[in-house]
């Protein structure tokens, strides 16, 4: 496949999950990719993905919340790869609680990754494509949560909506400068941050999630890779403005379960090793 031959990716987050998934599809399609991550250890896995399909990978430990290391790195990627041509501003955490308890901490470095983490890097790549006049693609990776939300996920809610409608103003922005900006909204994706909504293979709350799930299983990251792929190729030049949803039909499904007994320890045991992940990338934000 190479339908993005001779170019180049830059995936914000692409040290896991869906934002690894993206940069794999890229590169099978083609594209040299650079990976901004707070997480050099899984972004240089990530990497050795890419080298391993006979593409260049570059990784630079950057926070996306941060203005001087987010123009730093889409100034290295034009550097140390040449171009820049399609950007995924994937990056993005979650942070929940109820509103009587939110620490403003976690509110606050949620809104500063998936809100202005959004923005600037945006800003920095796409000031890069209008120098180098060559157009290009954005993609800002939003969520269902942009629509659907609930008890203890209204905050990161908030970050996807914003998302959402930031994607339609810079279209409107970067249009006429040969570039197009479109948002995807994942429901449940099998990733390290969205563990405890998508269990584990066997167990009862993955069987739940199927069965409440219209085609029948949870998403993996190659399938938002797929729509990223479309997105940033030859197909997907007239689409900009777009929020696609891809869920496998679980927005309009039925909602609220809650584990019954056979599963609360099930979700403790999932929640602990997220627990563990969670405070190592907490560790990370801060030191950057
Ligand atoms: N997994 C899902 O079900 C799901 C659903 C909807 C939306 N999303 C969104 O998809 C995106 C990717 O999520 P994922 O599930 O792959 O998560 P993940 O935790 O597996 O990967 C996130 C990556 O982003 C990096 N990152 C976090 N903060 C960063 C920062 N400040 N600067 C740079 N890098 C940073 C992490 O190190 C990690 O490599 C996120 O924006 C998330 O909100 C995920």
């Amino acid at each position: 496949m190479s339908n993005l031959l001779g170019k180049v990716a830059f995936v914000t987050g692409a040290g896991s999950g869906i934002g690894r998934g993206i940069a794999e599809r890229l590169a099978r399609e083609g594209a040299d990719i650079c990976i901004p991550d707070i997480d050099t250890e899984g972004a240089e896995m990530t990497a050795n993905l890419v080298t391993q399909r006979g593409r260049r990978a570059c990784v630079i430990k950057t926070n996306v919340a941060s203005v001087v290391q987010i123009q730093n790195a889409a100034q290295r990627c034009v550097e140390e790869l040449g171009r820049l041509d399609i950007v995924v501003a994937n990056a993005g955490i979650a942070r929940g609680g109820p509103v009587l308890e939110l620490s403003l901490k976690d509110w606050q470095d949620q809104l500063d990754v998936n809100l202005t983490g959004v923005f600037l890097t945006v800003q920095a790549s796409a000031q890069q494509m209008v120098k180098l006049g060559n157009g290009g693609r954005i993609v800002c990776i939003a969520s269902l949560a942009a629509e659907n939300t609930g008890v203890g996920i209204w905050a990161y809610s908030a970050t996807k909506a914003g998302v959402r409608m930031m994607v339609r103003g810079w279209a409107q922005e970067l249009g006429p400068l040969g570039i197009t900006v479109n948002a995807i909204g994942p429901g449940v994706i099998e990733t390290p941050l969205a563990q405890v909504l998508a269990g584990e293979e066997g167990g009862t709350i993955r069987s739940s999630l199927e069965d409440r799930t219209p085609v029948g299983r949870v998403g993996n990251p190659a399938d938002i890779a797929g729509l990223v792929n479309f997105m940033a190729g030859p197909e997907g030049a007239f689409m900009s403005g777009s929020y696609v949803i891809m869920d496998g039909g679980l927005r309009d499904s039925r909602a609220g379960w809650e584990p019954d007994e056979s599963a609360v320890e099930e979700r403790e045991r999932i929640m602990a090793k997220s627990e563990v992940r969670r405070q190592r990338q907490q560790t990370l934000l801060d030191e950057t």
